[in-house]
């Protein structure tokens, strides 16, 4: 059984259409896009990249008949995908952002509301689970977590509320004593952006991405299509900033009274002026794919 369904895979699919060369899918899982991206286009190979190491022997298995197309690394993309463009060309990079269907359904691993563990460690082997944020994190920094990845608007007394609870065994449990003090919800349960929160701390998810985009920033692969599939307005925000700044041909300050740096500064352009999110029939089959959004900036050829 494949578990999980790959988001906007036809929309990947033609995103790299006419791309050559090496493809890092940043965000292997279950090599649902490699899969379909090395079905599609004879002209790629891949390099993939996942911190799980679940994902990584299902998607070894599921992509051997590919396997002198592929090659896959066990780590975080933050730190894999700087050491891979200072080293070699790549003609694509991939990044599906967030975590797998498997890792939010298998209880133990701690991401759902109904999870009995407090863990949701992308990465069984990092030295931080939700457990040590949850139990040992002050109420400052708490407050912090929730307030900046979570957007709760009184984070400061939903921290103090959780710290007086401590210690919590499981992300069920967490839920439970954080809705006694969280506003309402209509479509949500009250704790689901403050499971999110705790997650992204957990797993540095805005800071990979980040690293990422820095990386591409700083080595500029030639021609490349990067194309990112995010899940929540944080990564989504970050994602759209950088591919703006990224697409400005002028990069004078702007107390600038002309322009100086010749006004061809822009690293190449966005494809995608909204970004792509699912069809109808797609939310049908798939509803997780409700929130996400896929942006693709290509890098120019004569950089
Ligand atoms: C949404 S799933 C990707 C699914 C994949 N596109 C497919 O079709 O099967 C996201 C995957 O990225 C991995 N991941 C998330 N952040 C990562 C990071 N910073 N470094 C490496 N892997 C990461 C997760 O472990 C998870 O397996």
């Amino acid at each position: 059984m494949i578990p999980h369904i790959p988001v906007l895979r036809d929309e990947v699919v033609r995103a790299f259409g006419n791309v050559k060369g090496t493809v890092i899918d940043a965000t292997l899982g279950y090599g649902g896009h490699s899969e379909a991206l090395l079905a599609s286009n004879p002209n790629i190979d891949i390099i993939g990249i996942d911190r799980d190491q679940e994902a990584i022997d299902f998607s070894t298995k599921r992509l051997a008949s590919y396997s002198g197309k592929v090659q896959i690394i066990k780590g975080r993309f933050g730190e894999v995908v700087p050491q891979i463009l200072a080293e070699r060309p790549v003609a694509g990079i991939l990044a599906d952002i967030g975590v797998s269907s498997l890792q939010l359904d298998k209880k133990e691993r701690g991401f759902s509301l109904q999870s009995d563990t407090l863990d949701m460690r992308m990465d069984k082997d990092a030295p931080l689970s939700a457990y040590e944020v949850v139990n040992e994190y002050g109420p400052e920094e708490l407050a912090r977590v929730l307030r900046e990845y979570g957007e709760i608007r009184n984070a400061k007394r939903v921290a103090e509320h959780i710290v007086r609870h401590r210690p919590i065994a499981s992300a069920k449990e967490l839920a439970e004593i954080a809705a006694q003090v969280l506003p309402k919800t209509k479509k949500i349960h009250p704790a689901t952006t403050l499971l999110q929160a705790i997650r992204i701390e957990v797993n540095q998810e805005l800071r990979e991405l980040e690293s990422l985009l820095d990386a591409v920033e700083t080595y500029t692969p030639k021609g490349a299509t990067i194309a990112i599939i995010t899940f929540h307005s944080l990564e989504d925000r970050i994602v759209k900033n950088r591919f703006k700044k990224w697409s400005k041909k002028c990069i004078c300050p702007p107390e600038a009274m002309r322009c100086e740096c010749g006004g061809d500064r822009a690293l190449g352009v966005i494809v995608t002026k909204k970004p792509i999110t699912a069809s109808i029939e797609e939310l049908e089959r798939n509803p997780r794919a409700r929130s996400a959004k896929l942006r693709i900036f290509r890098i120019r050829e004569d950089i």
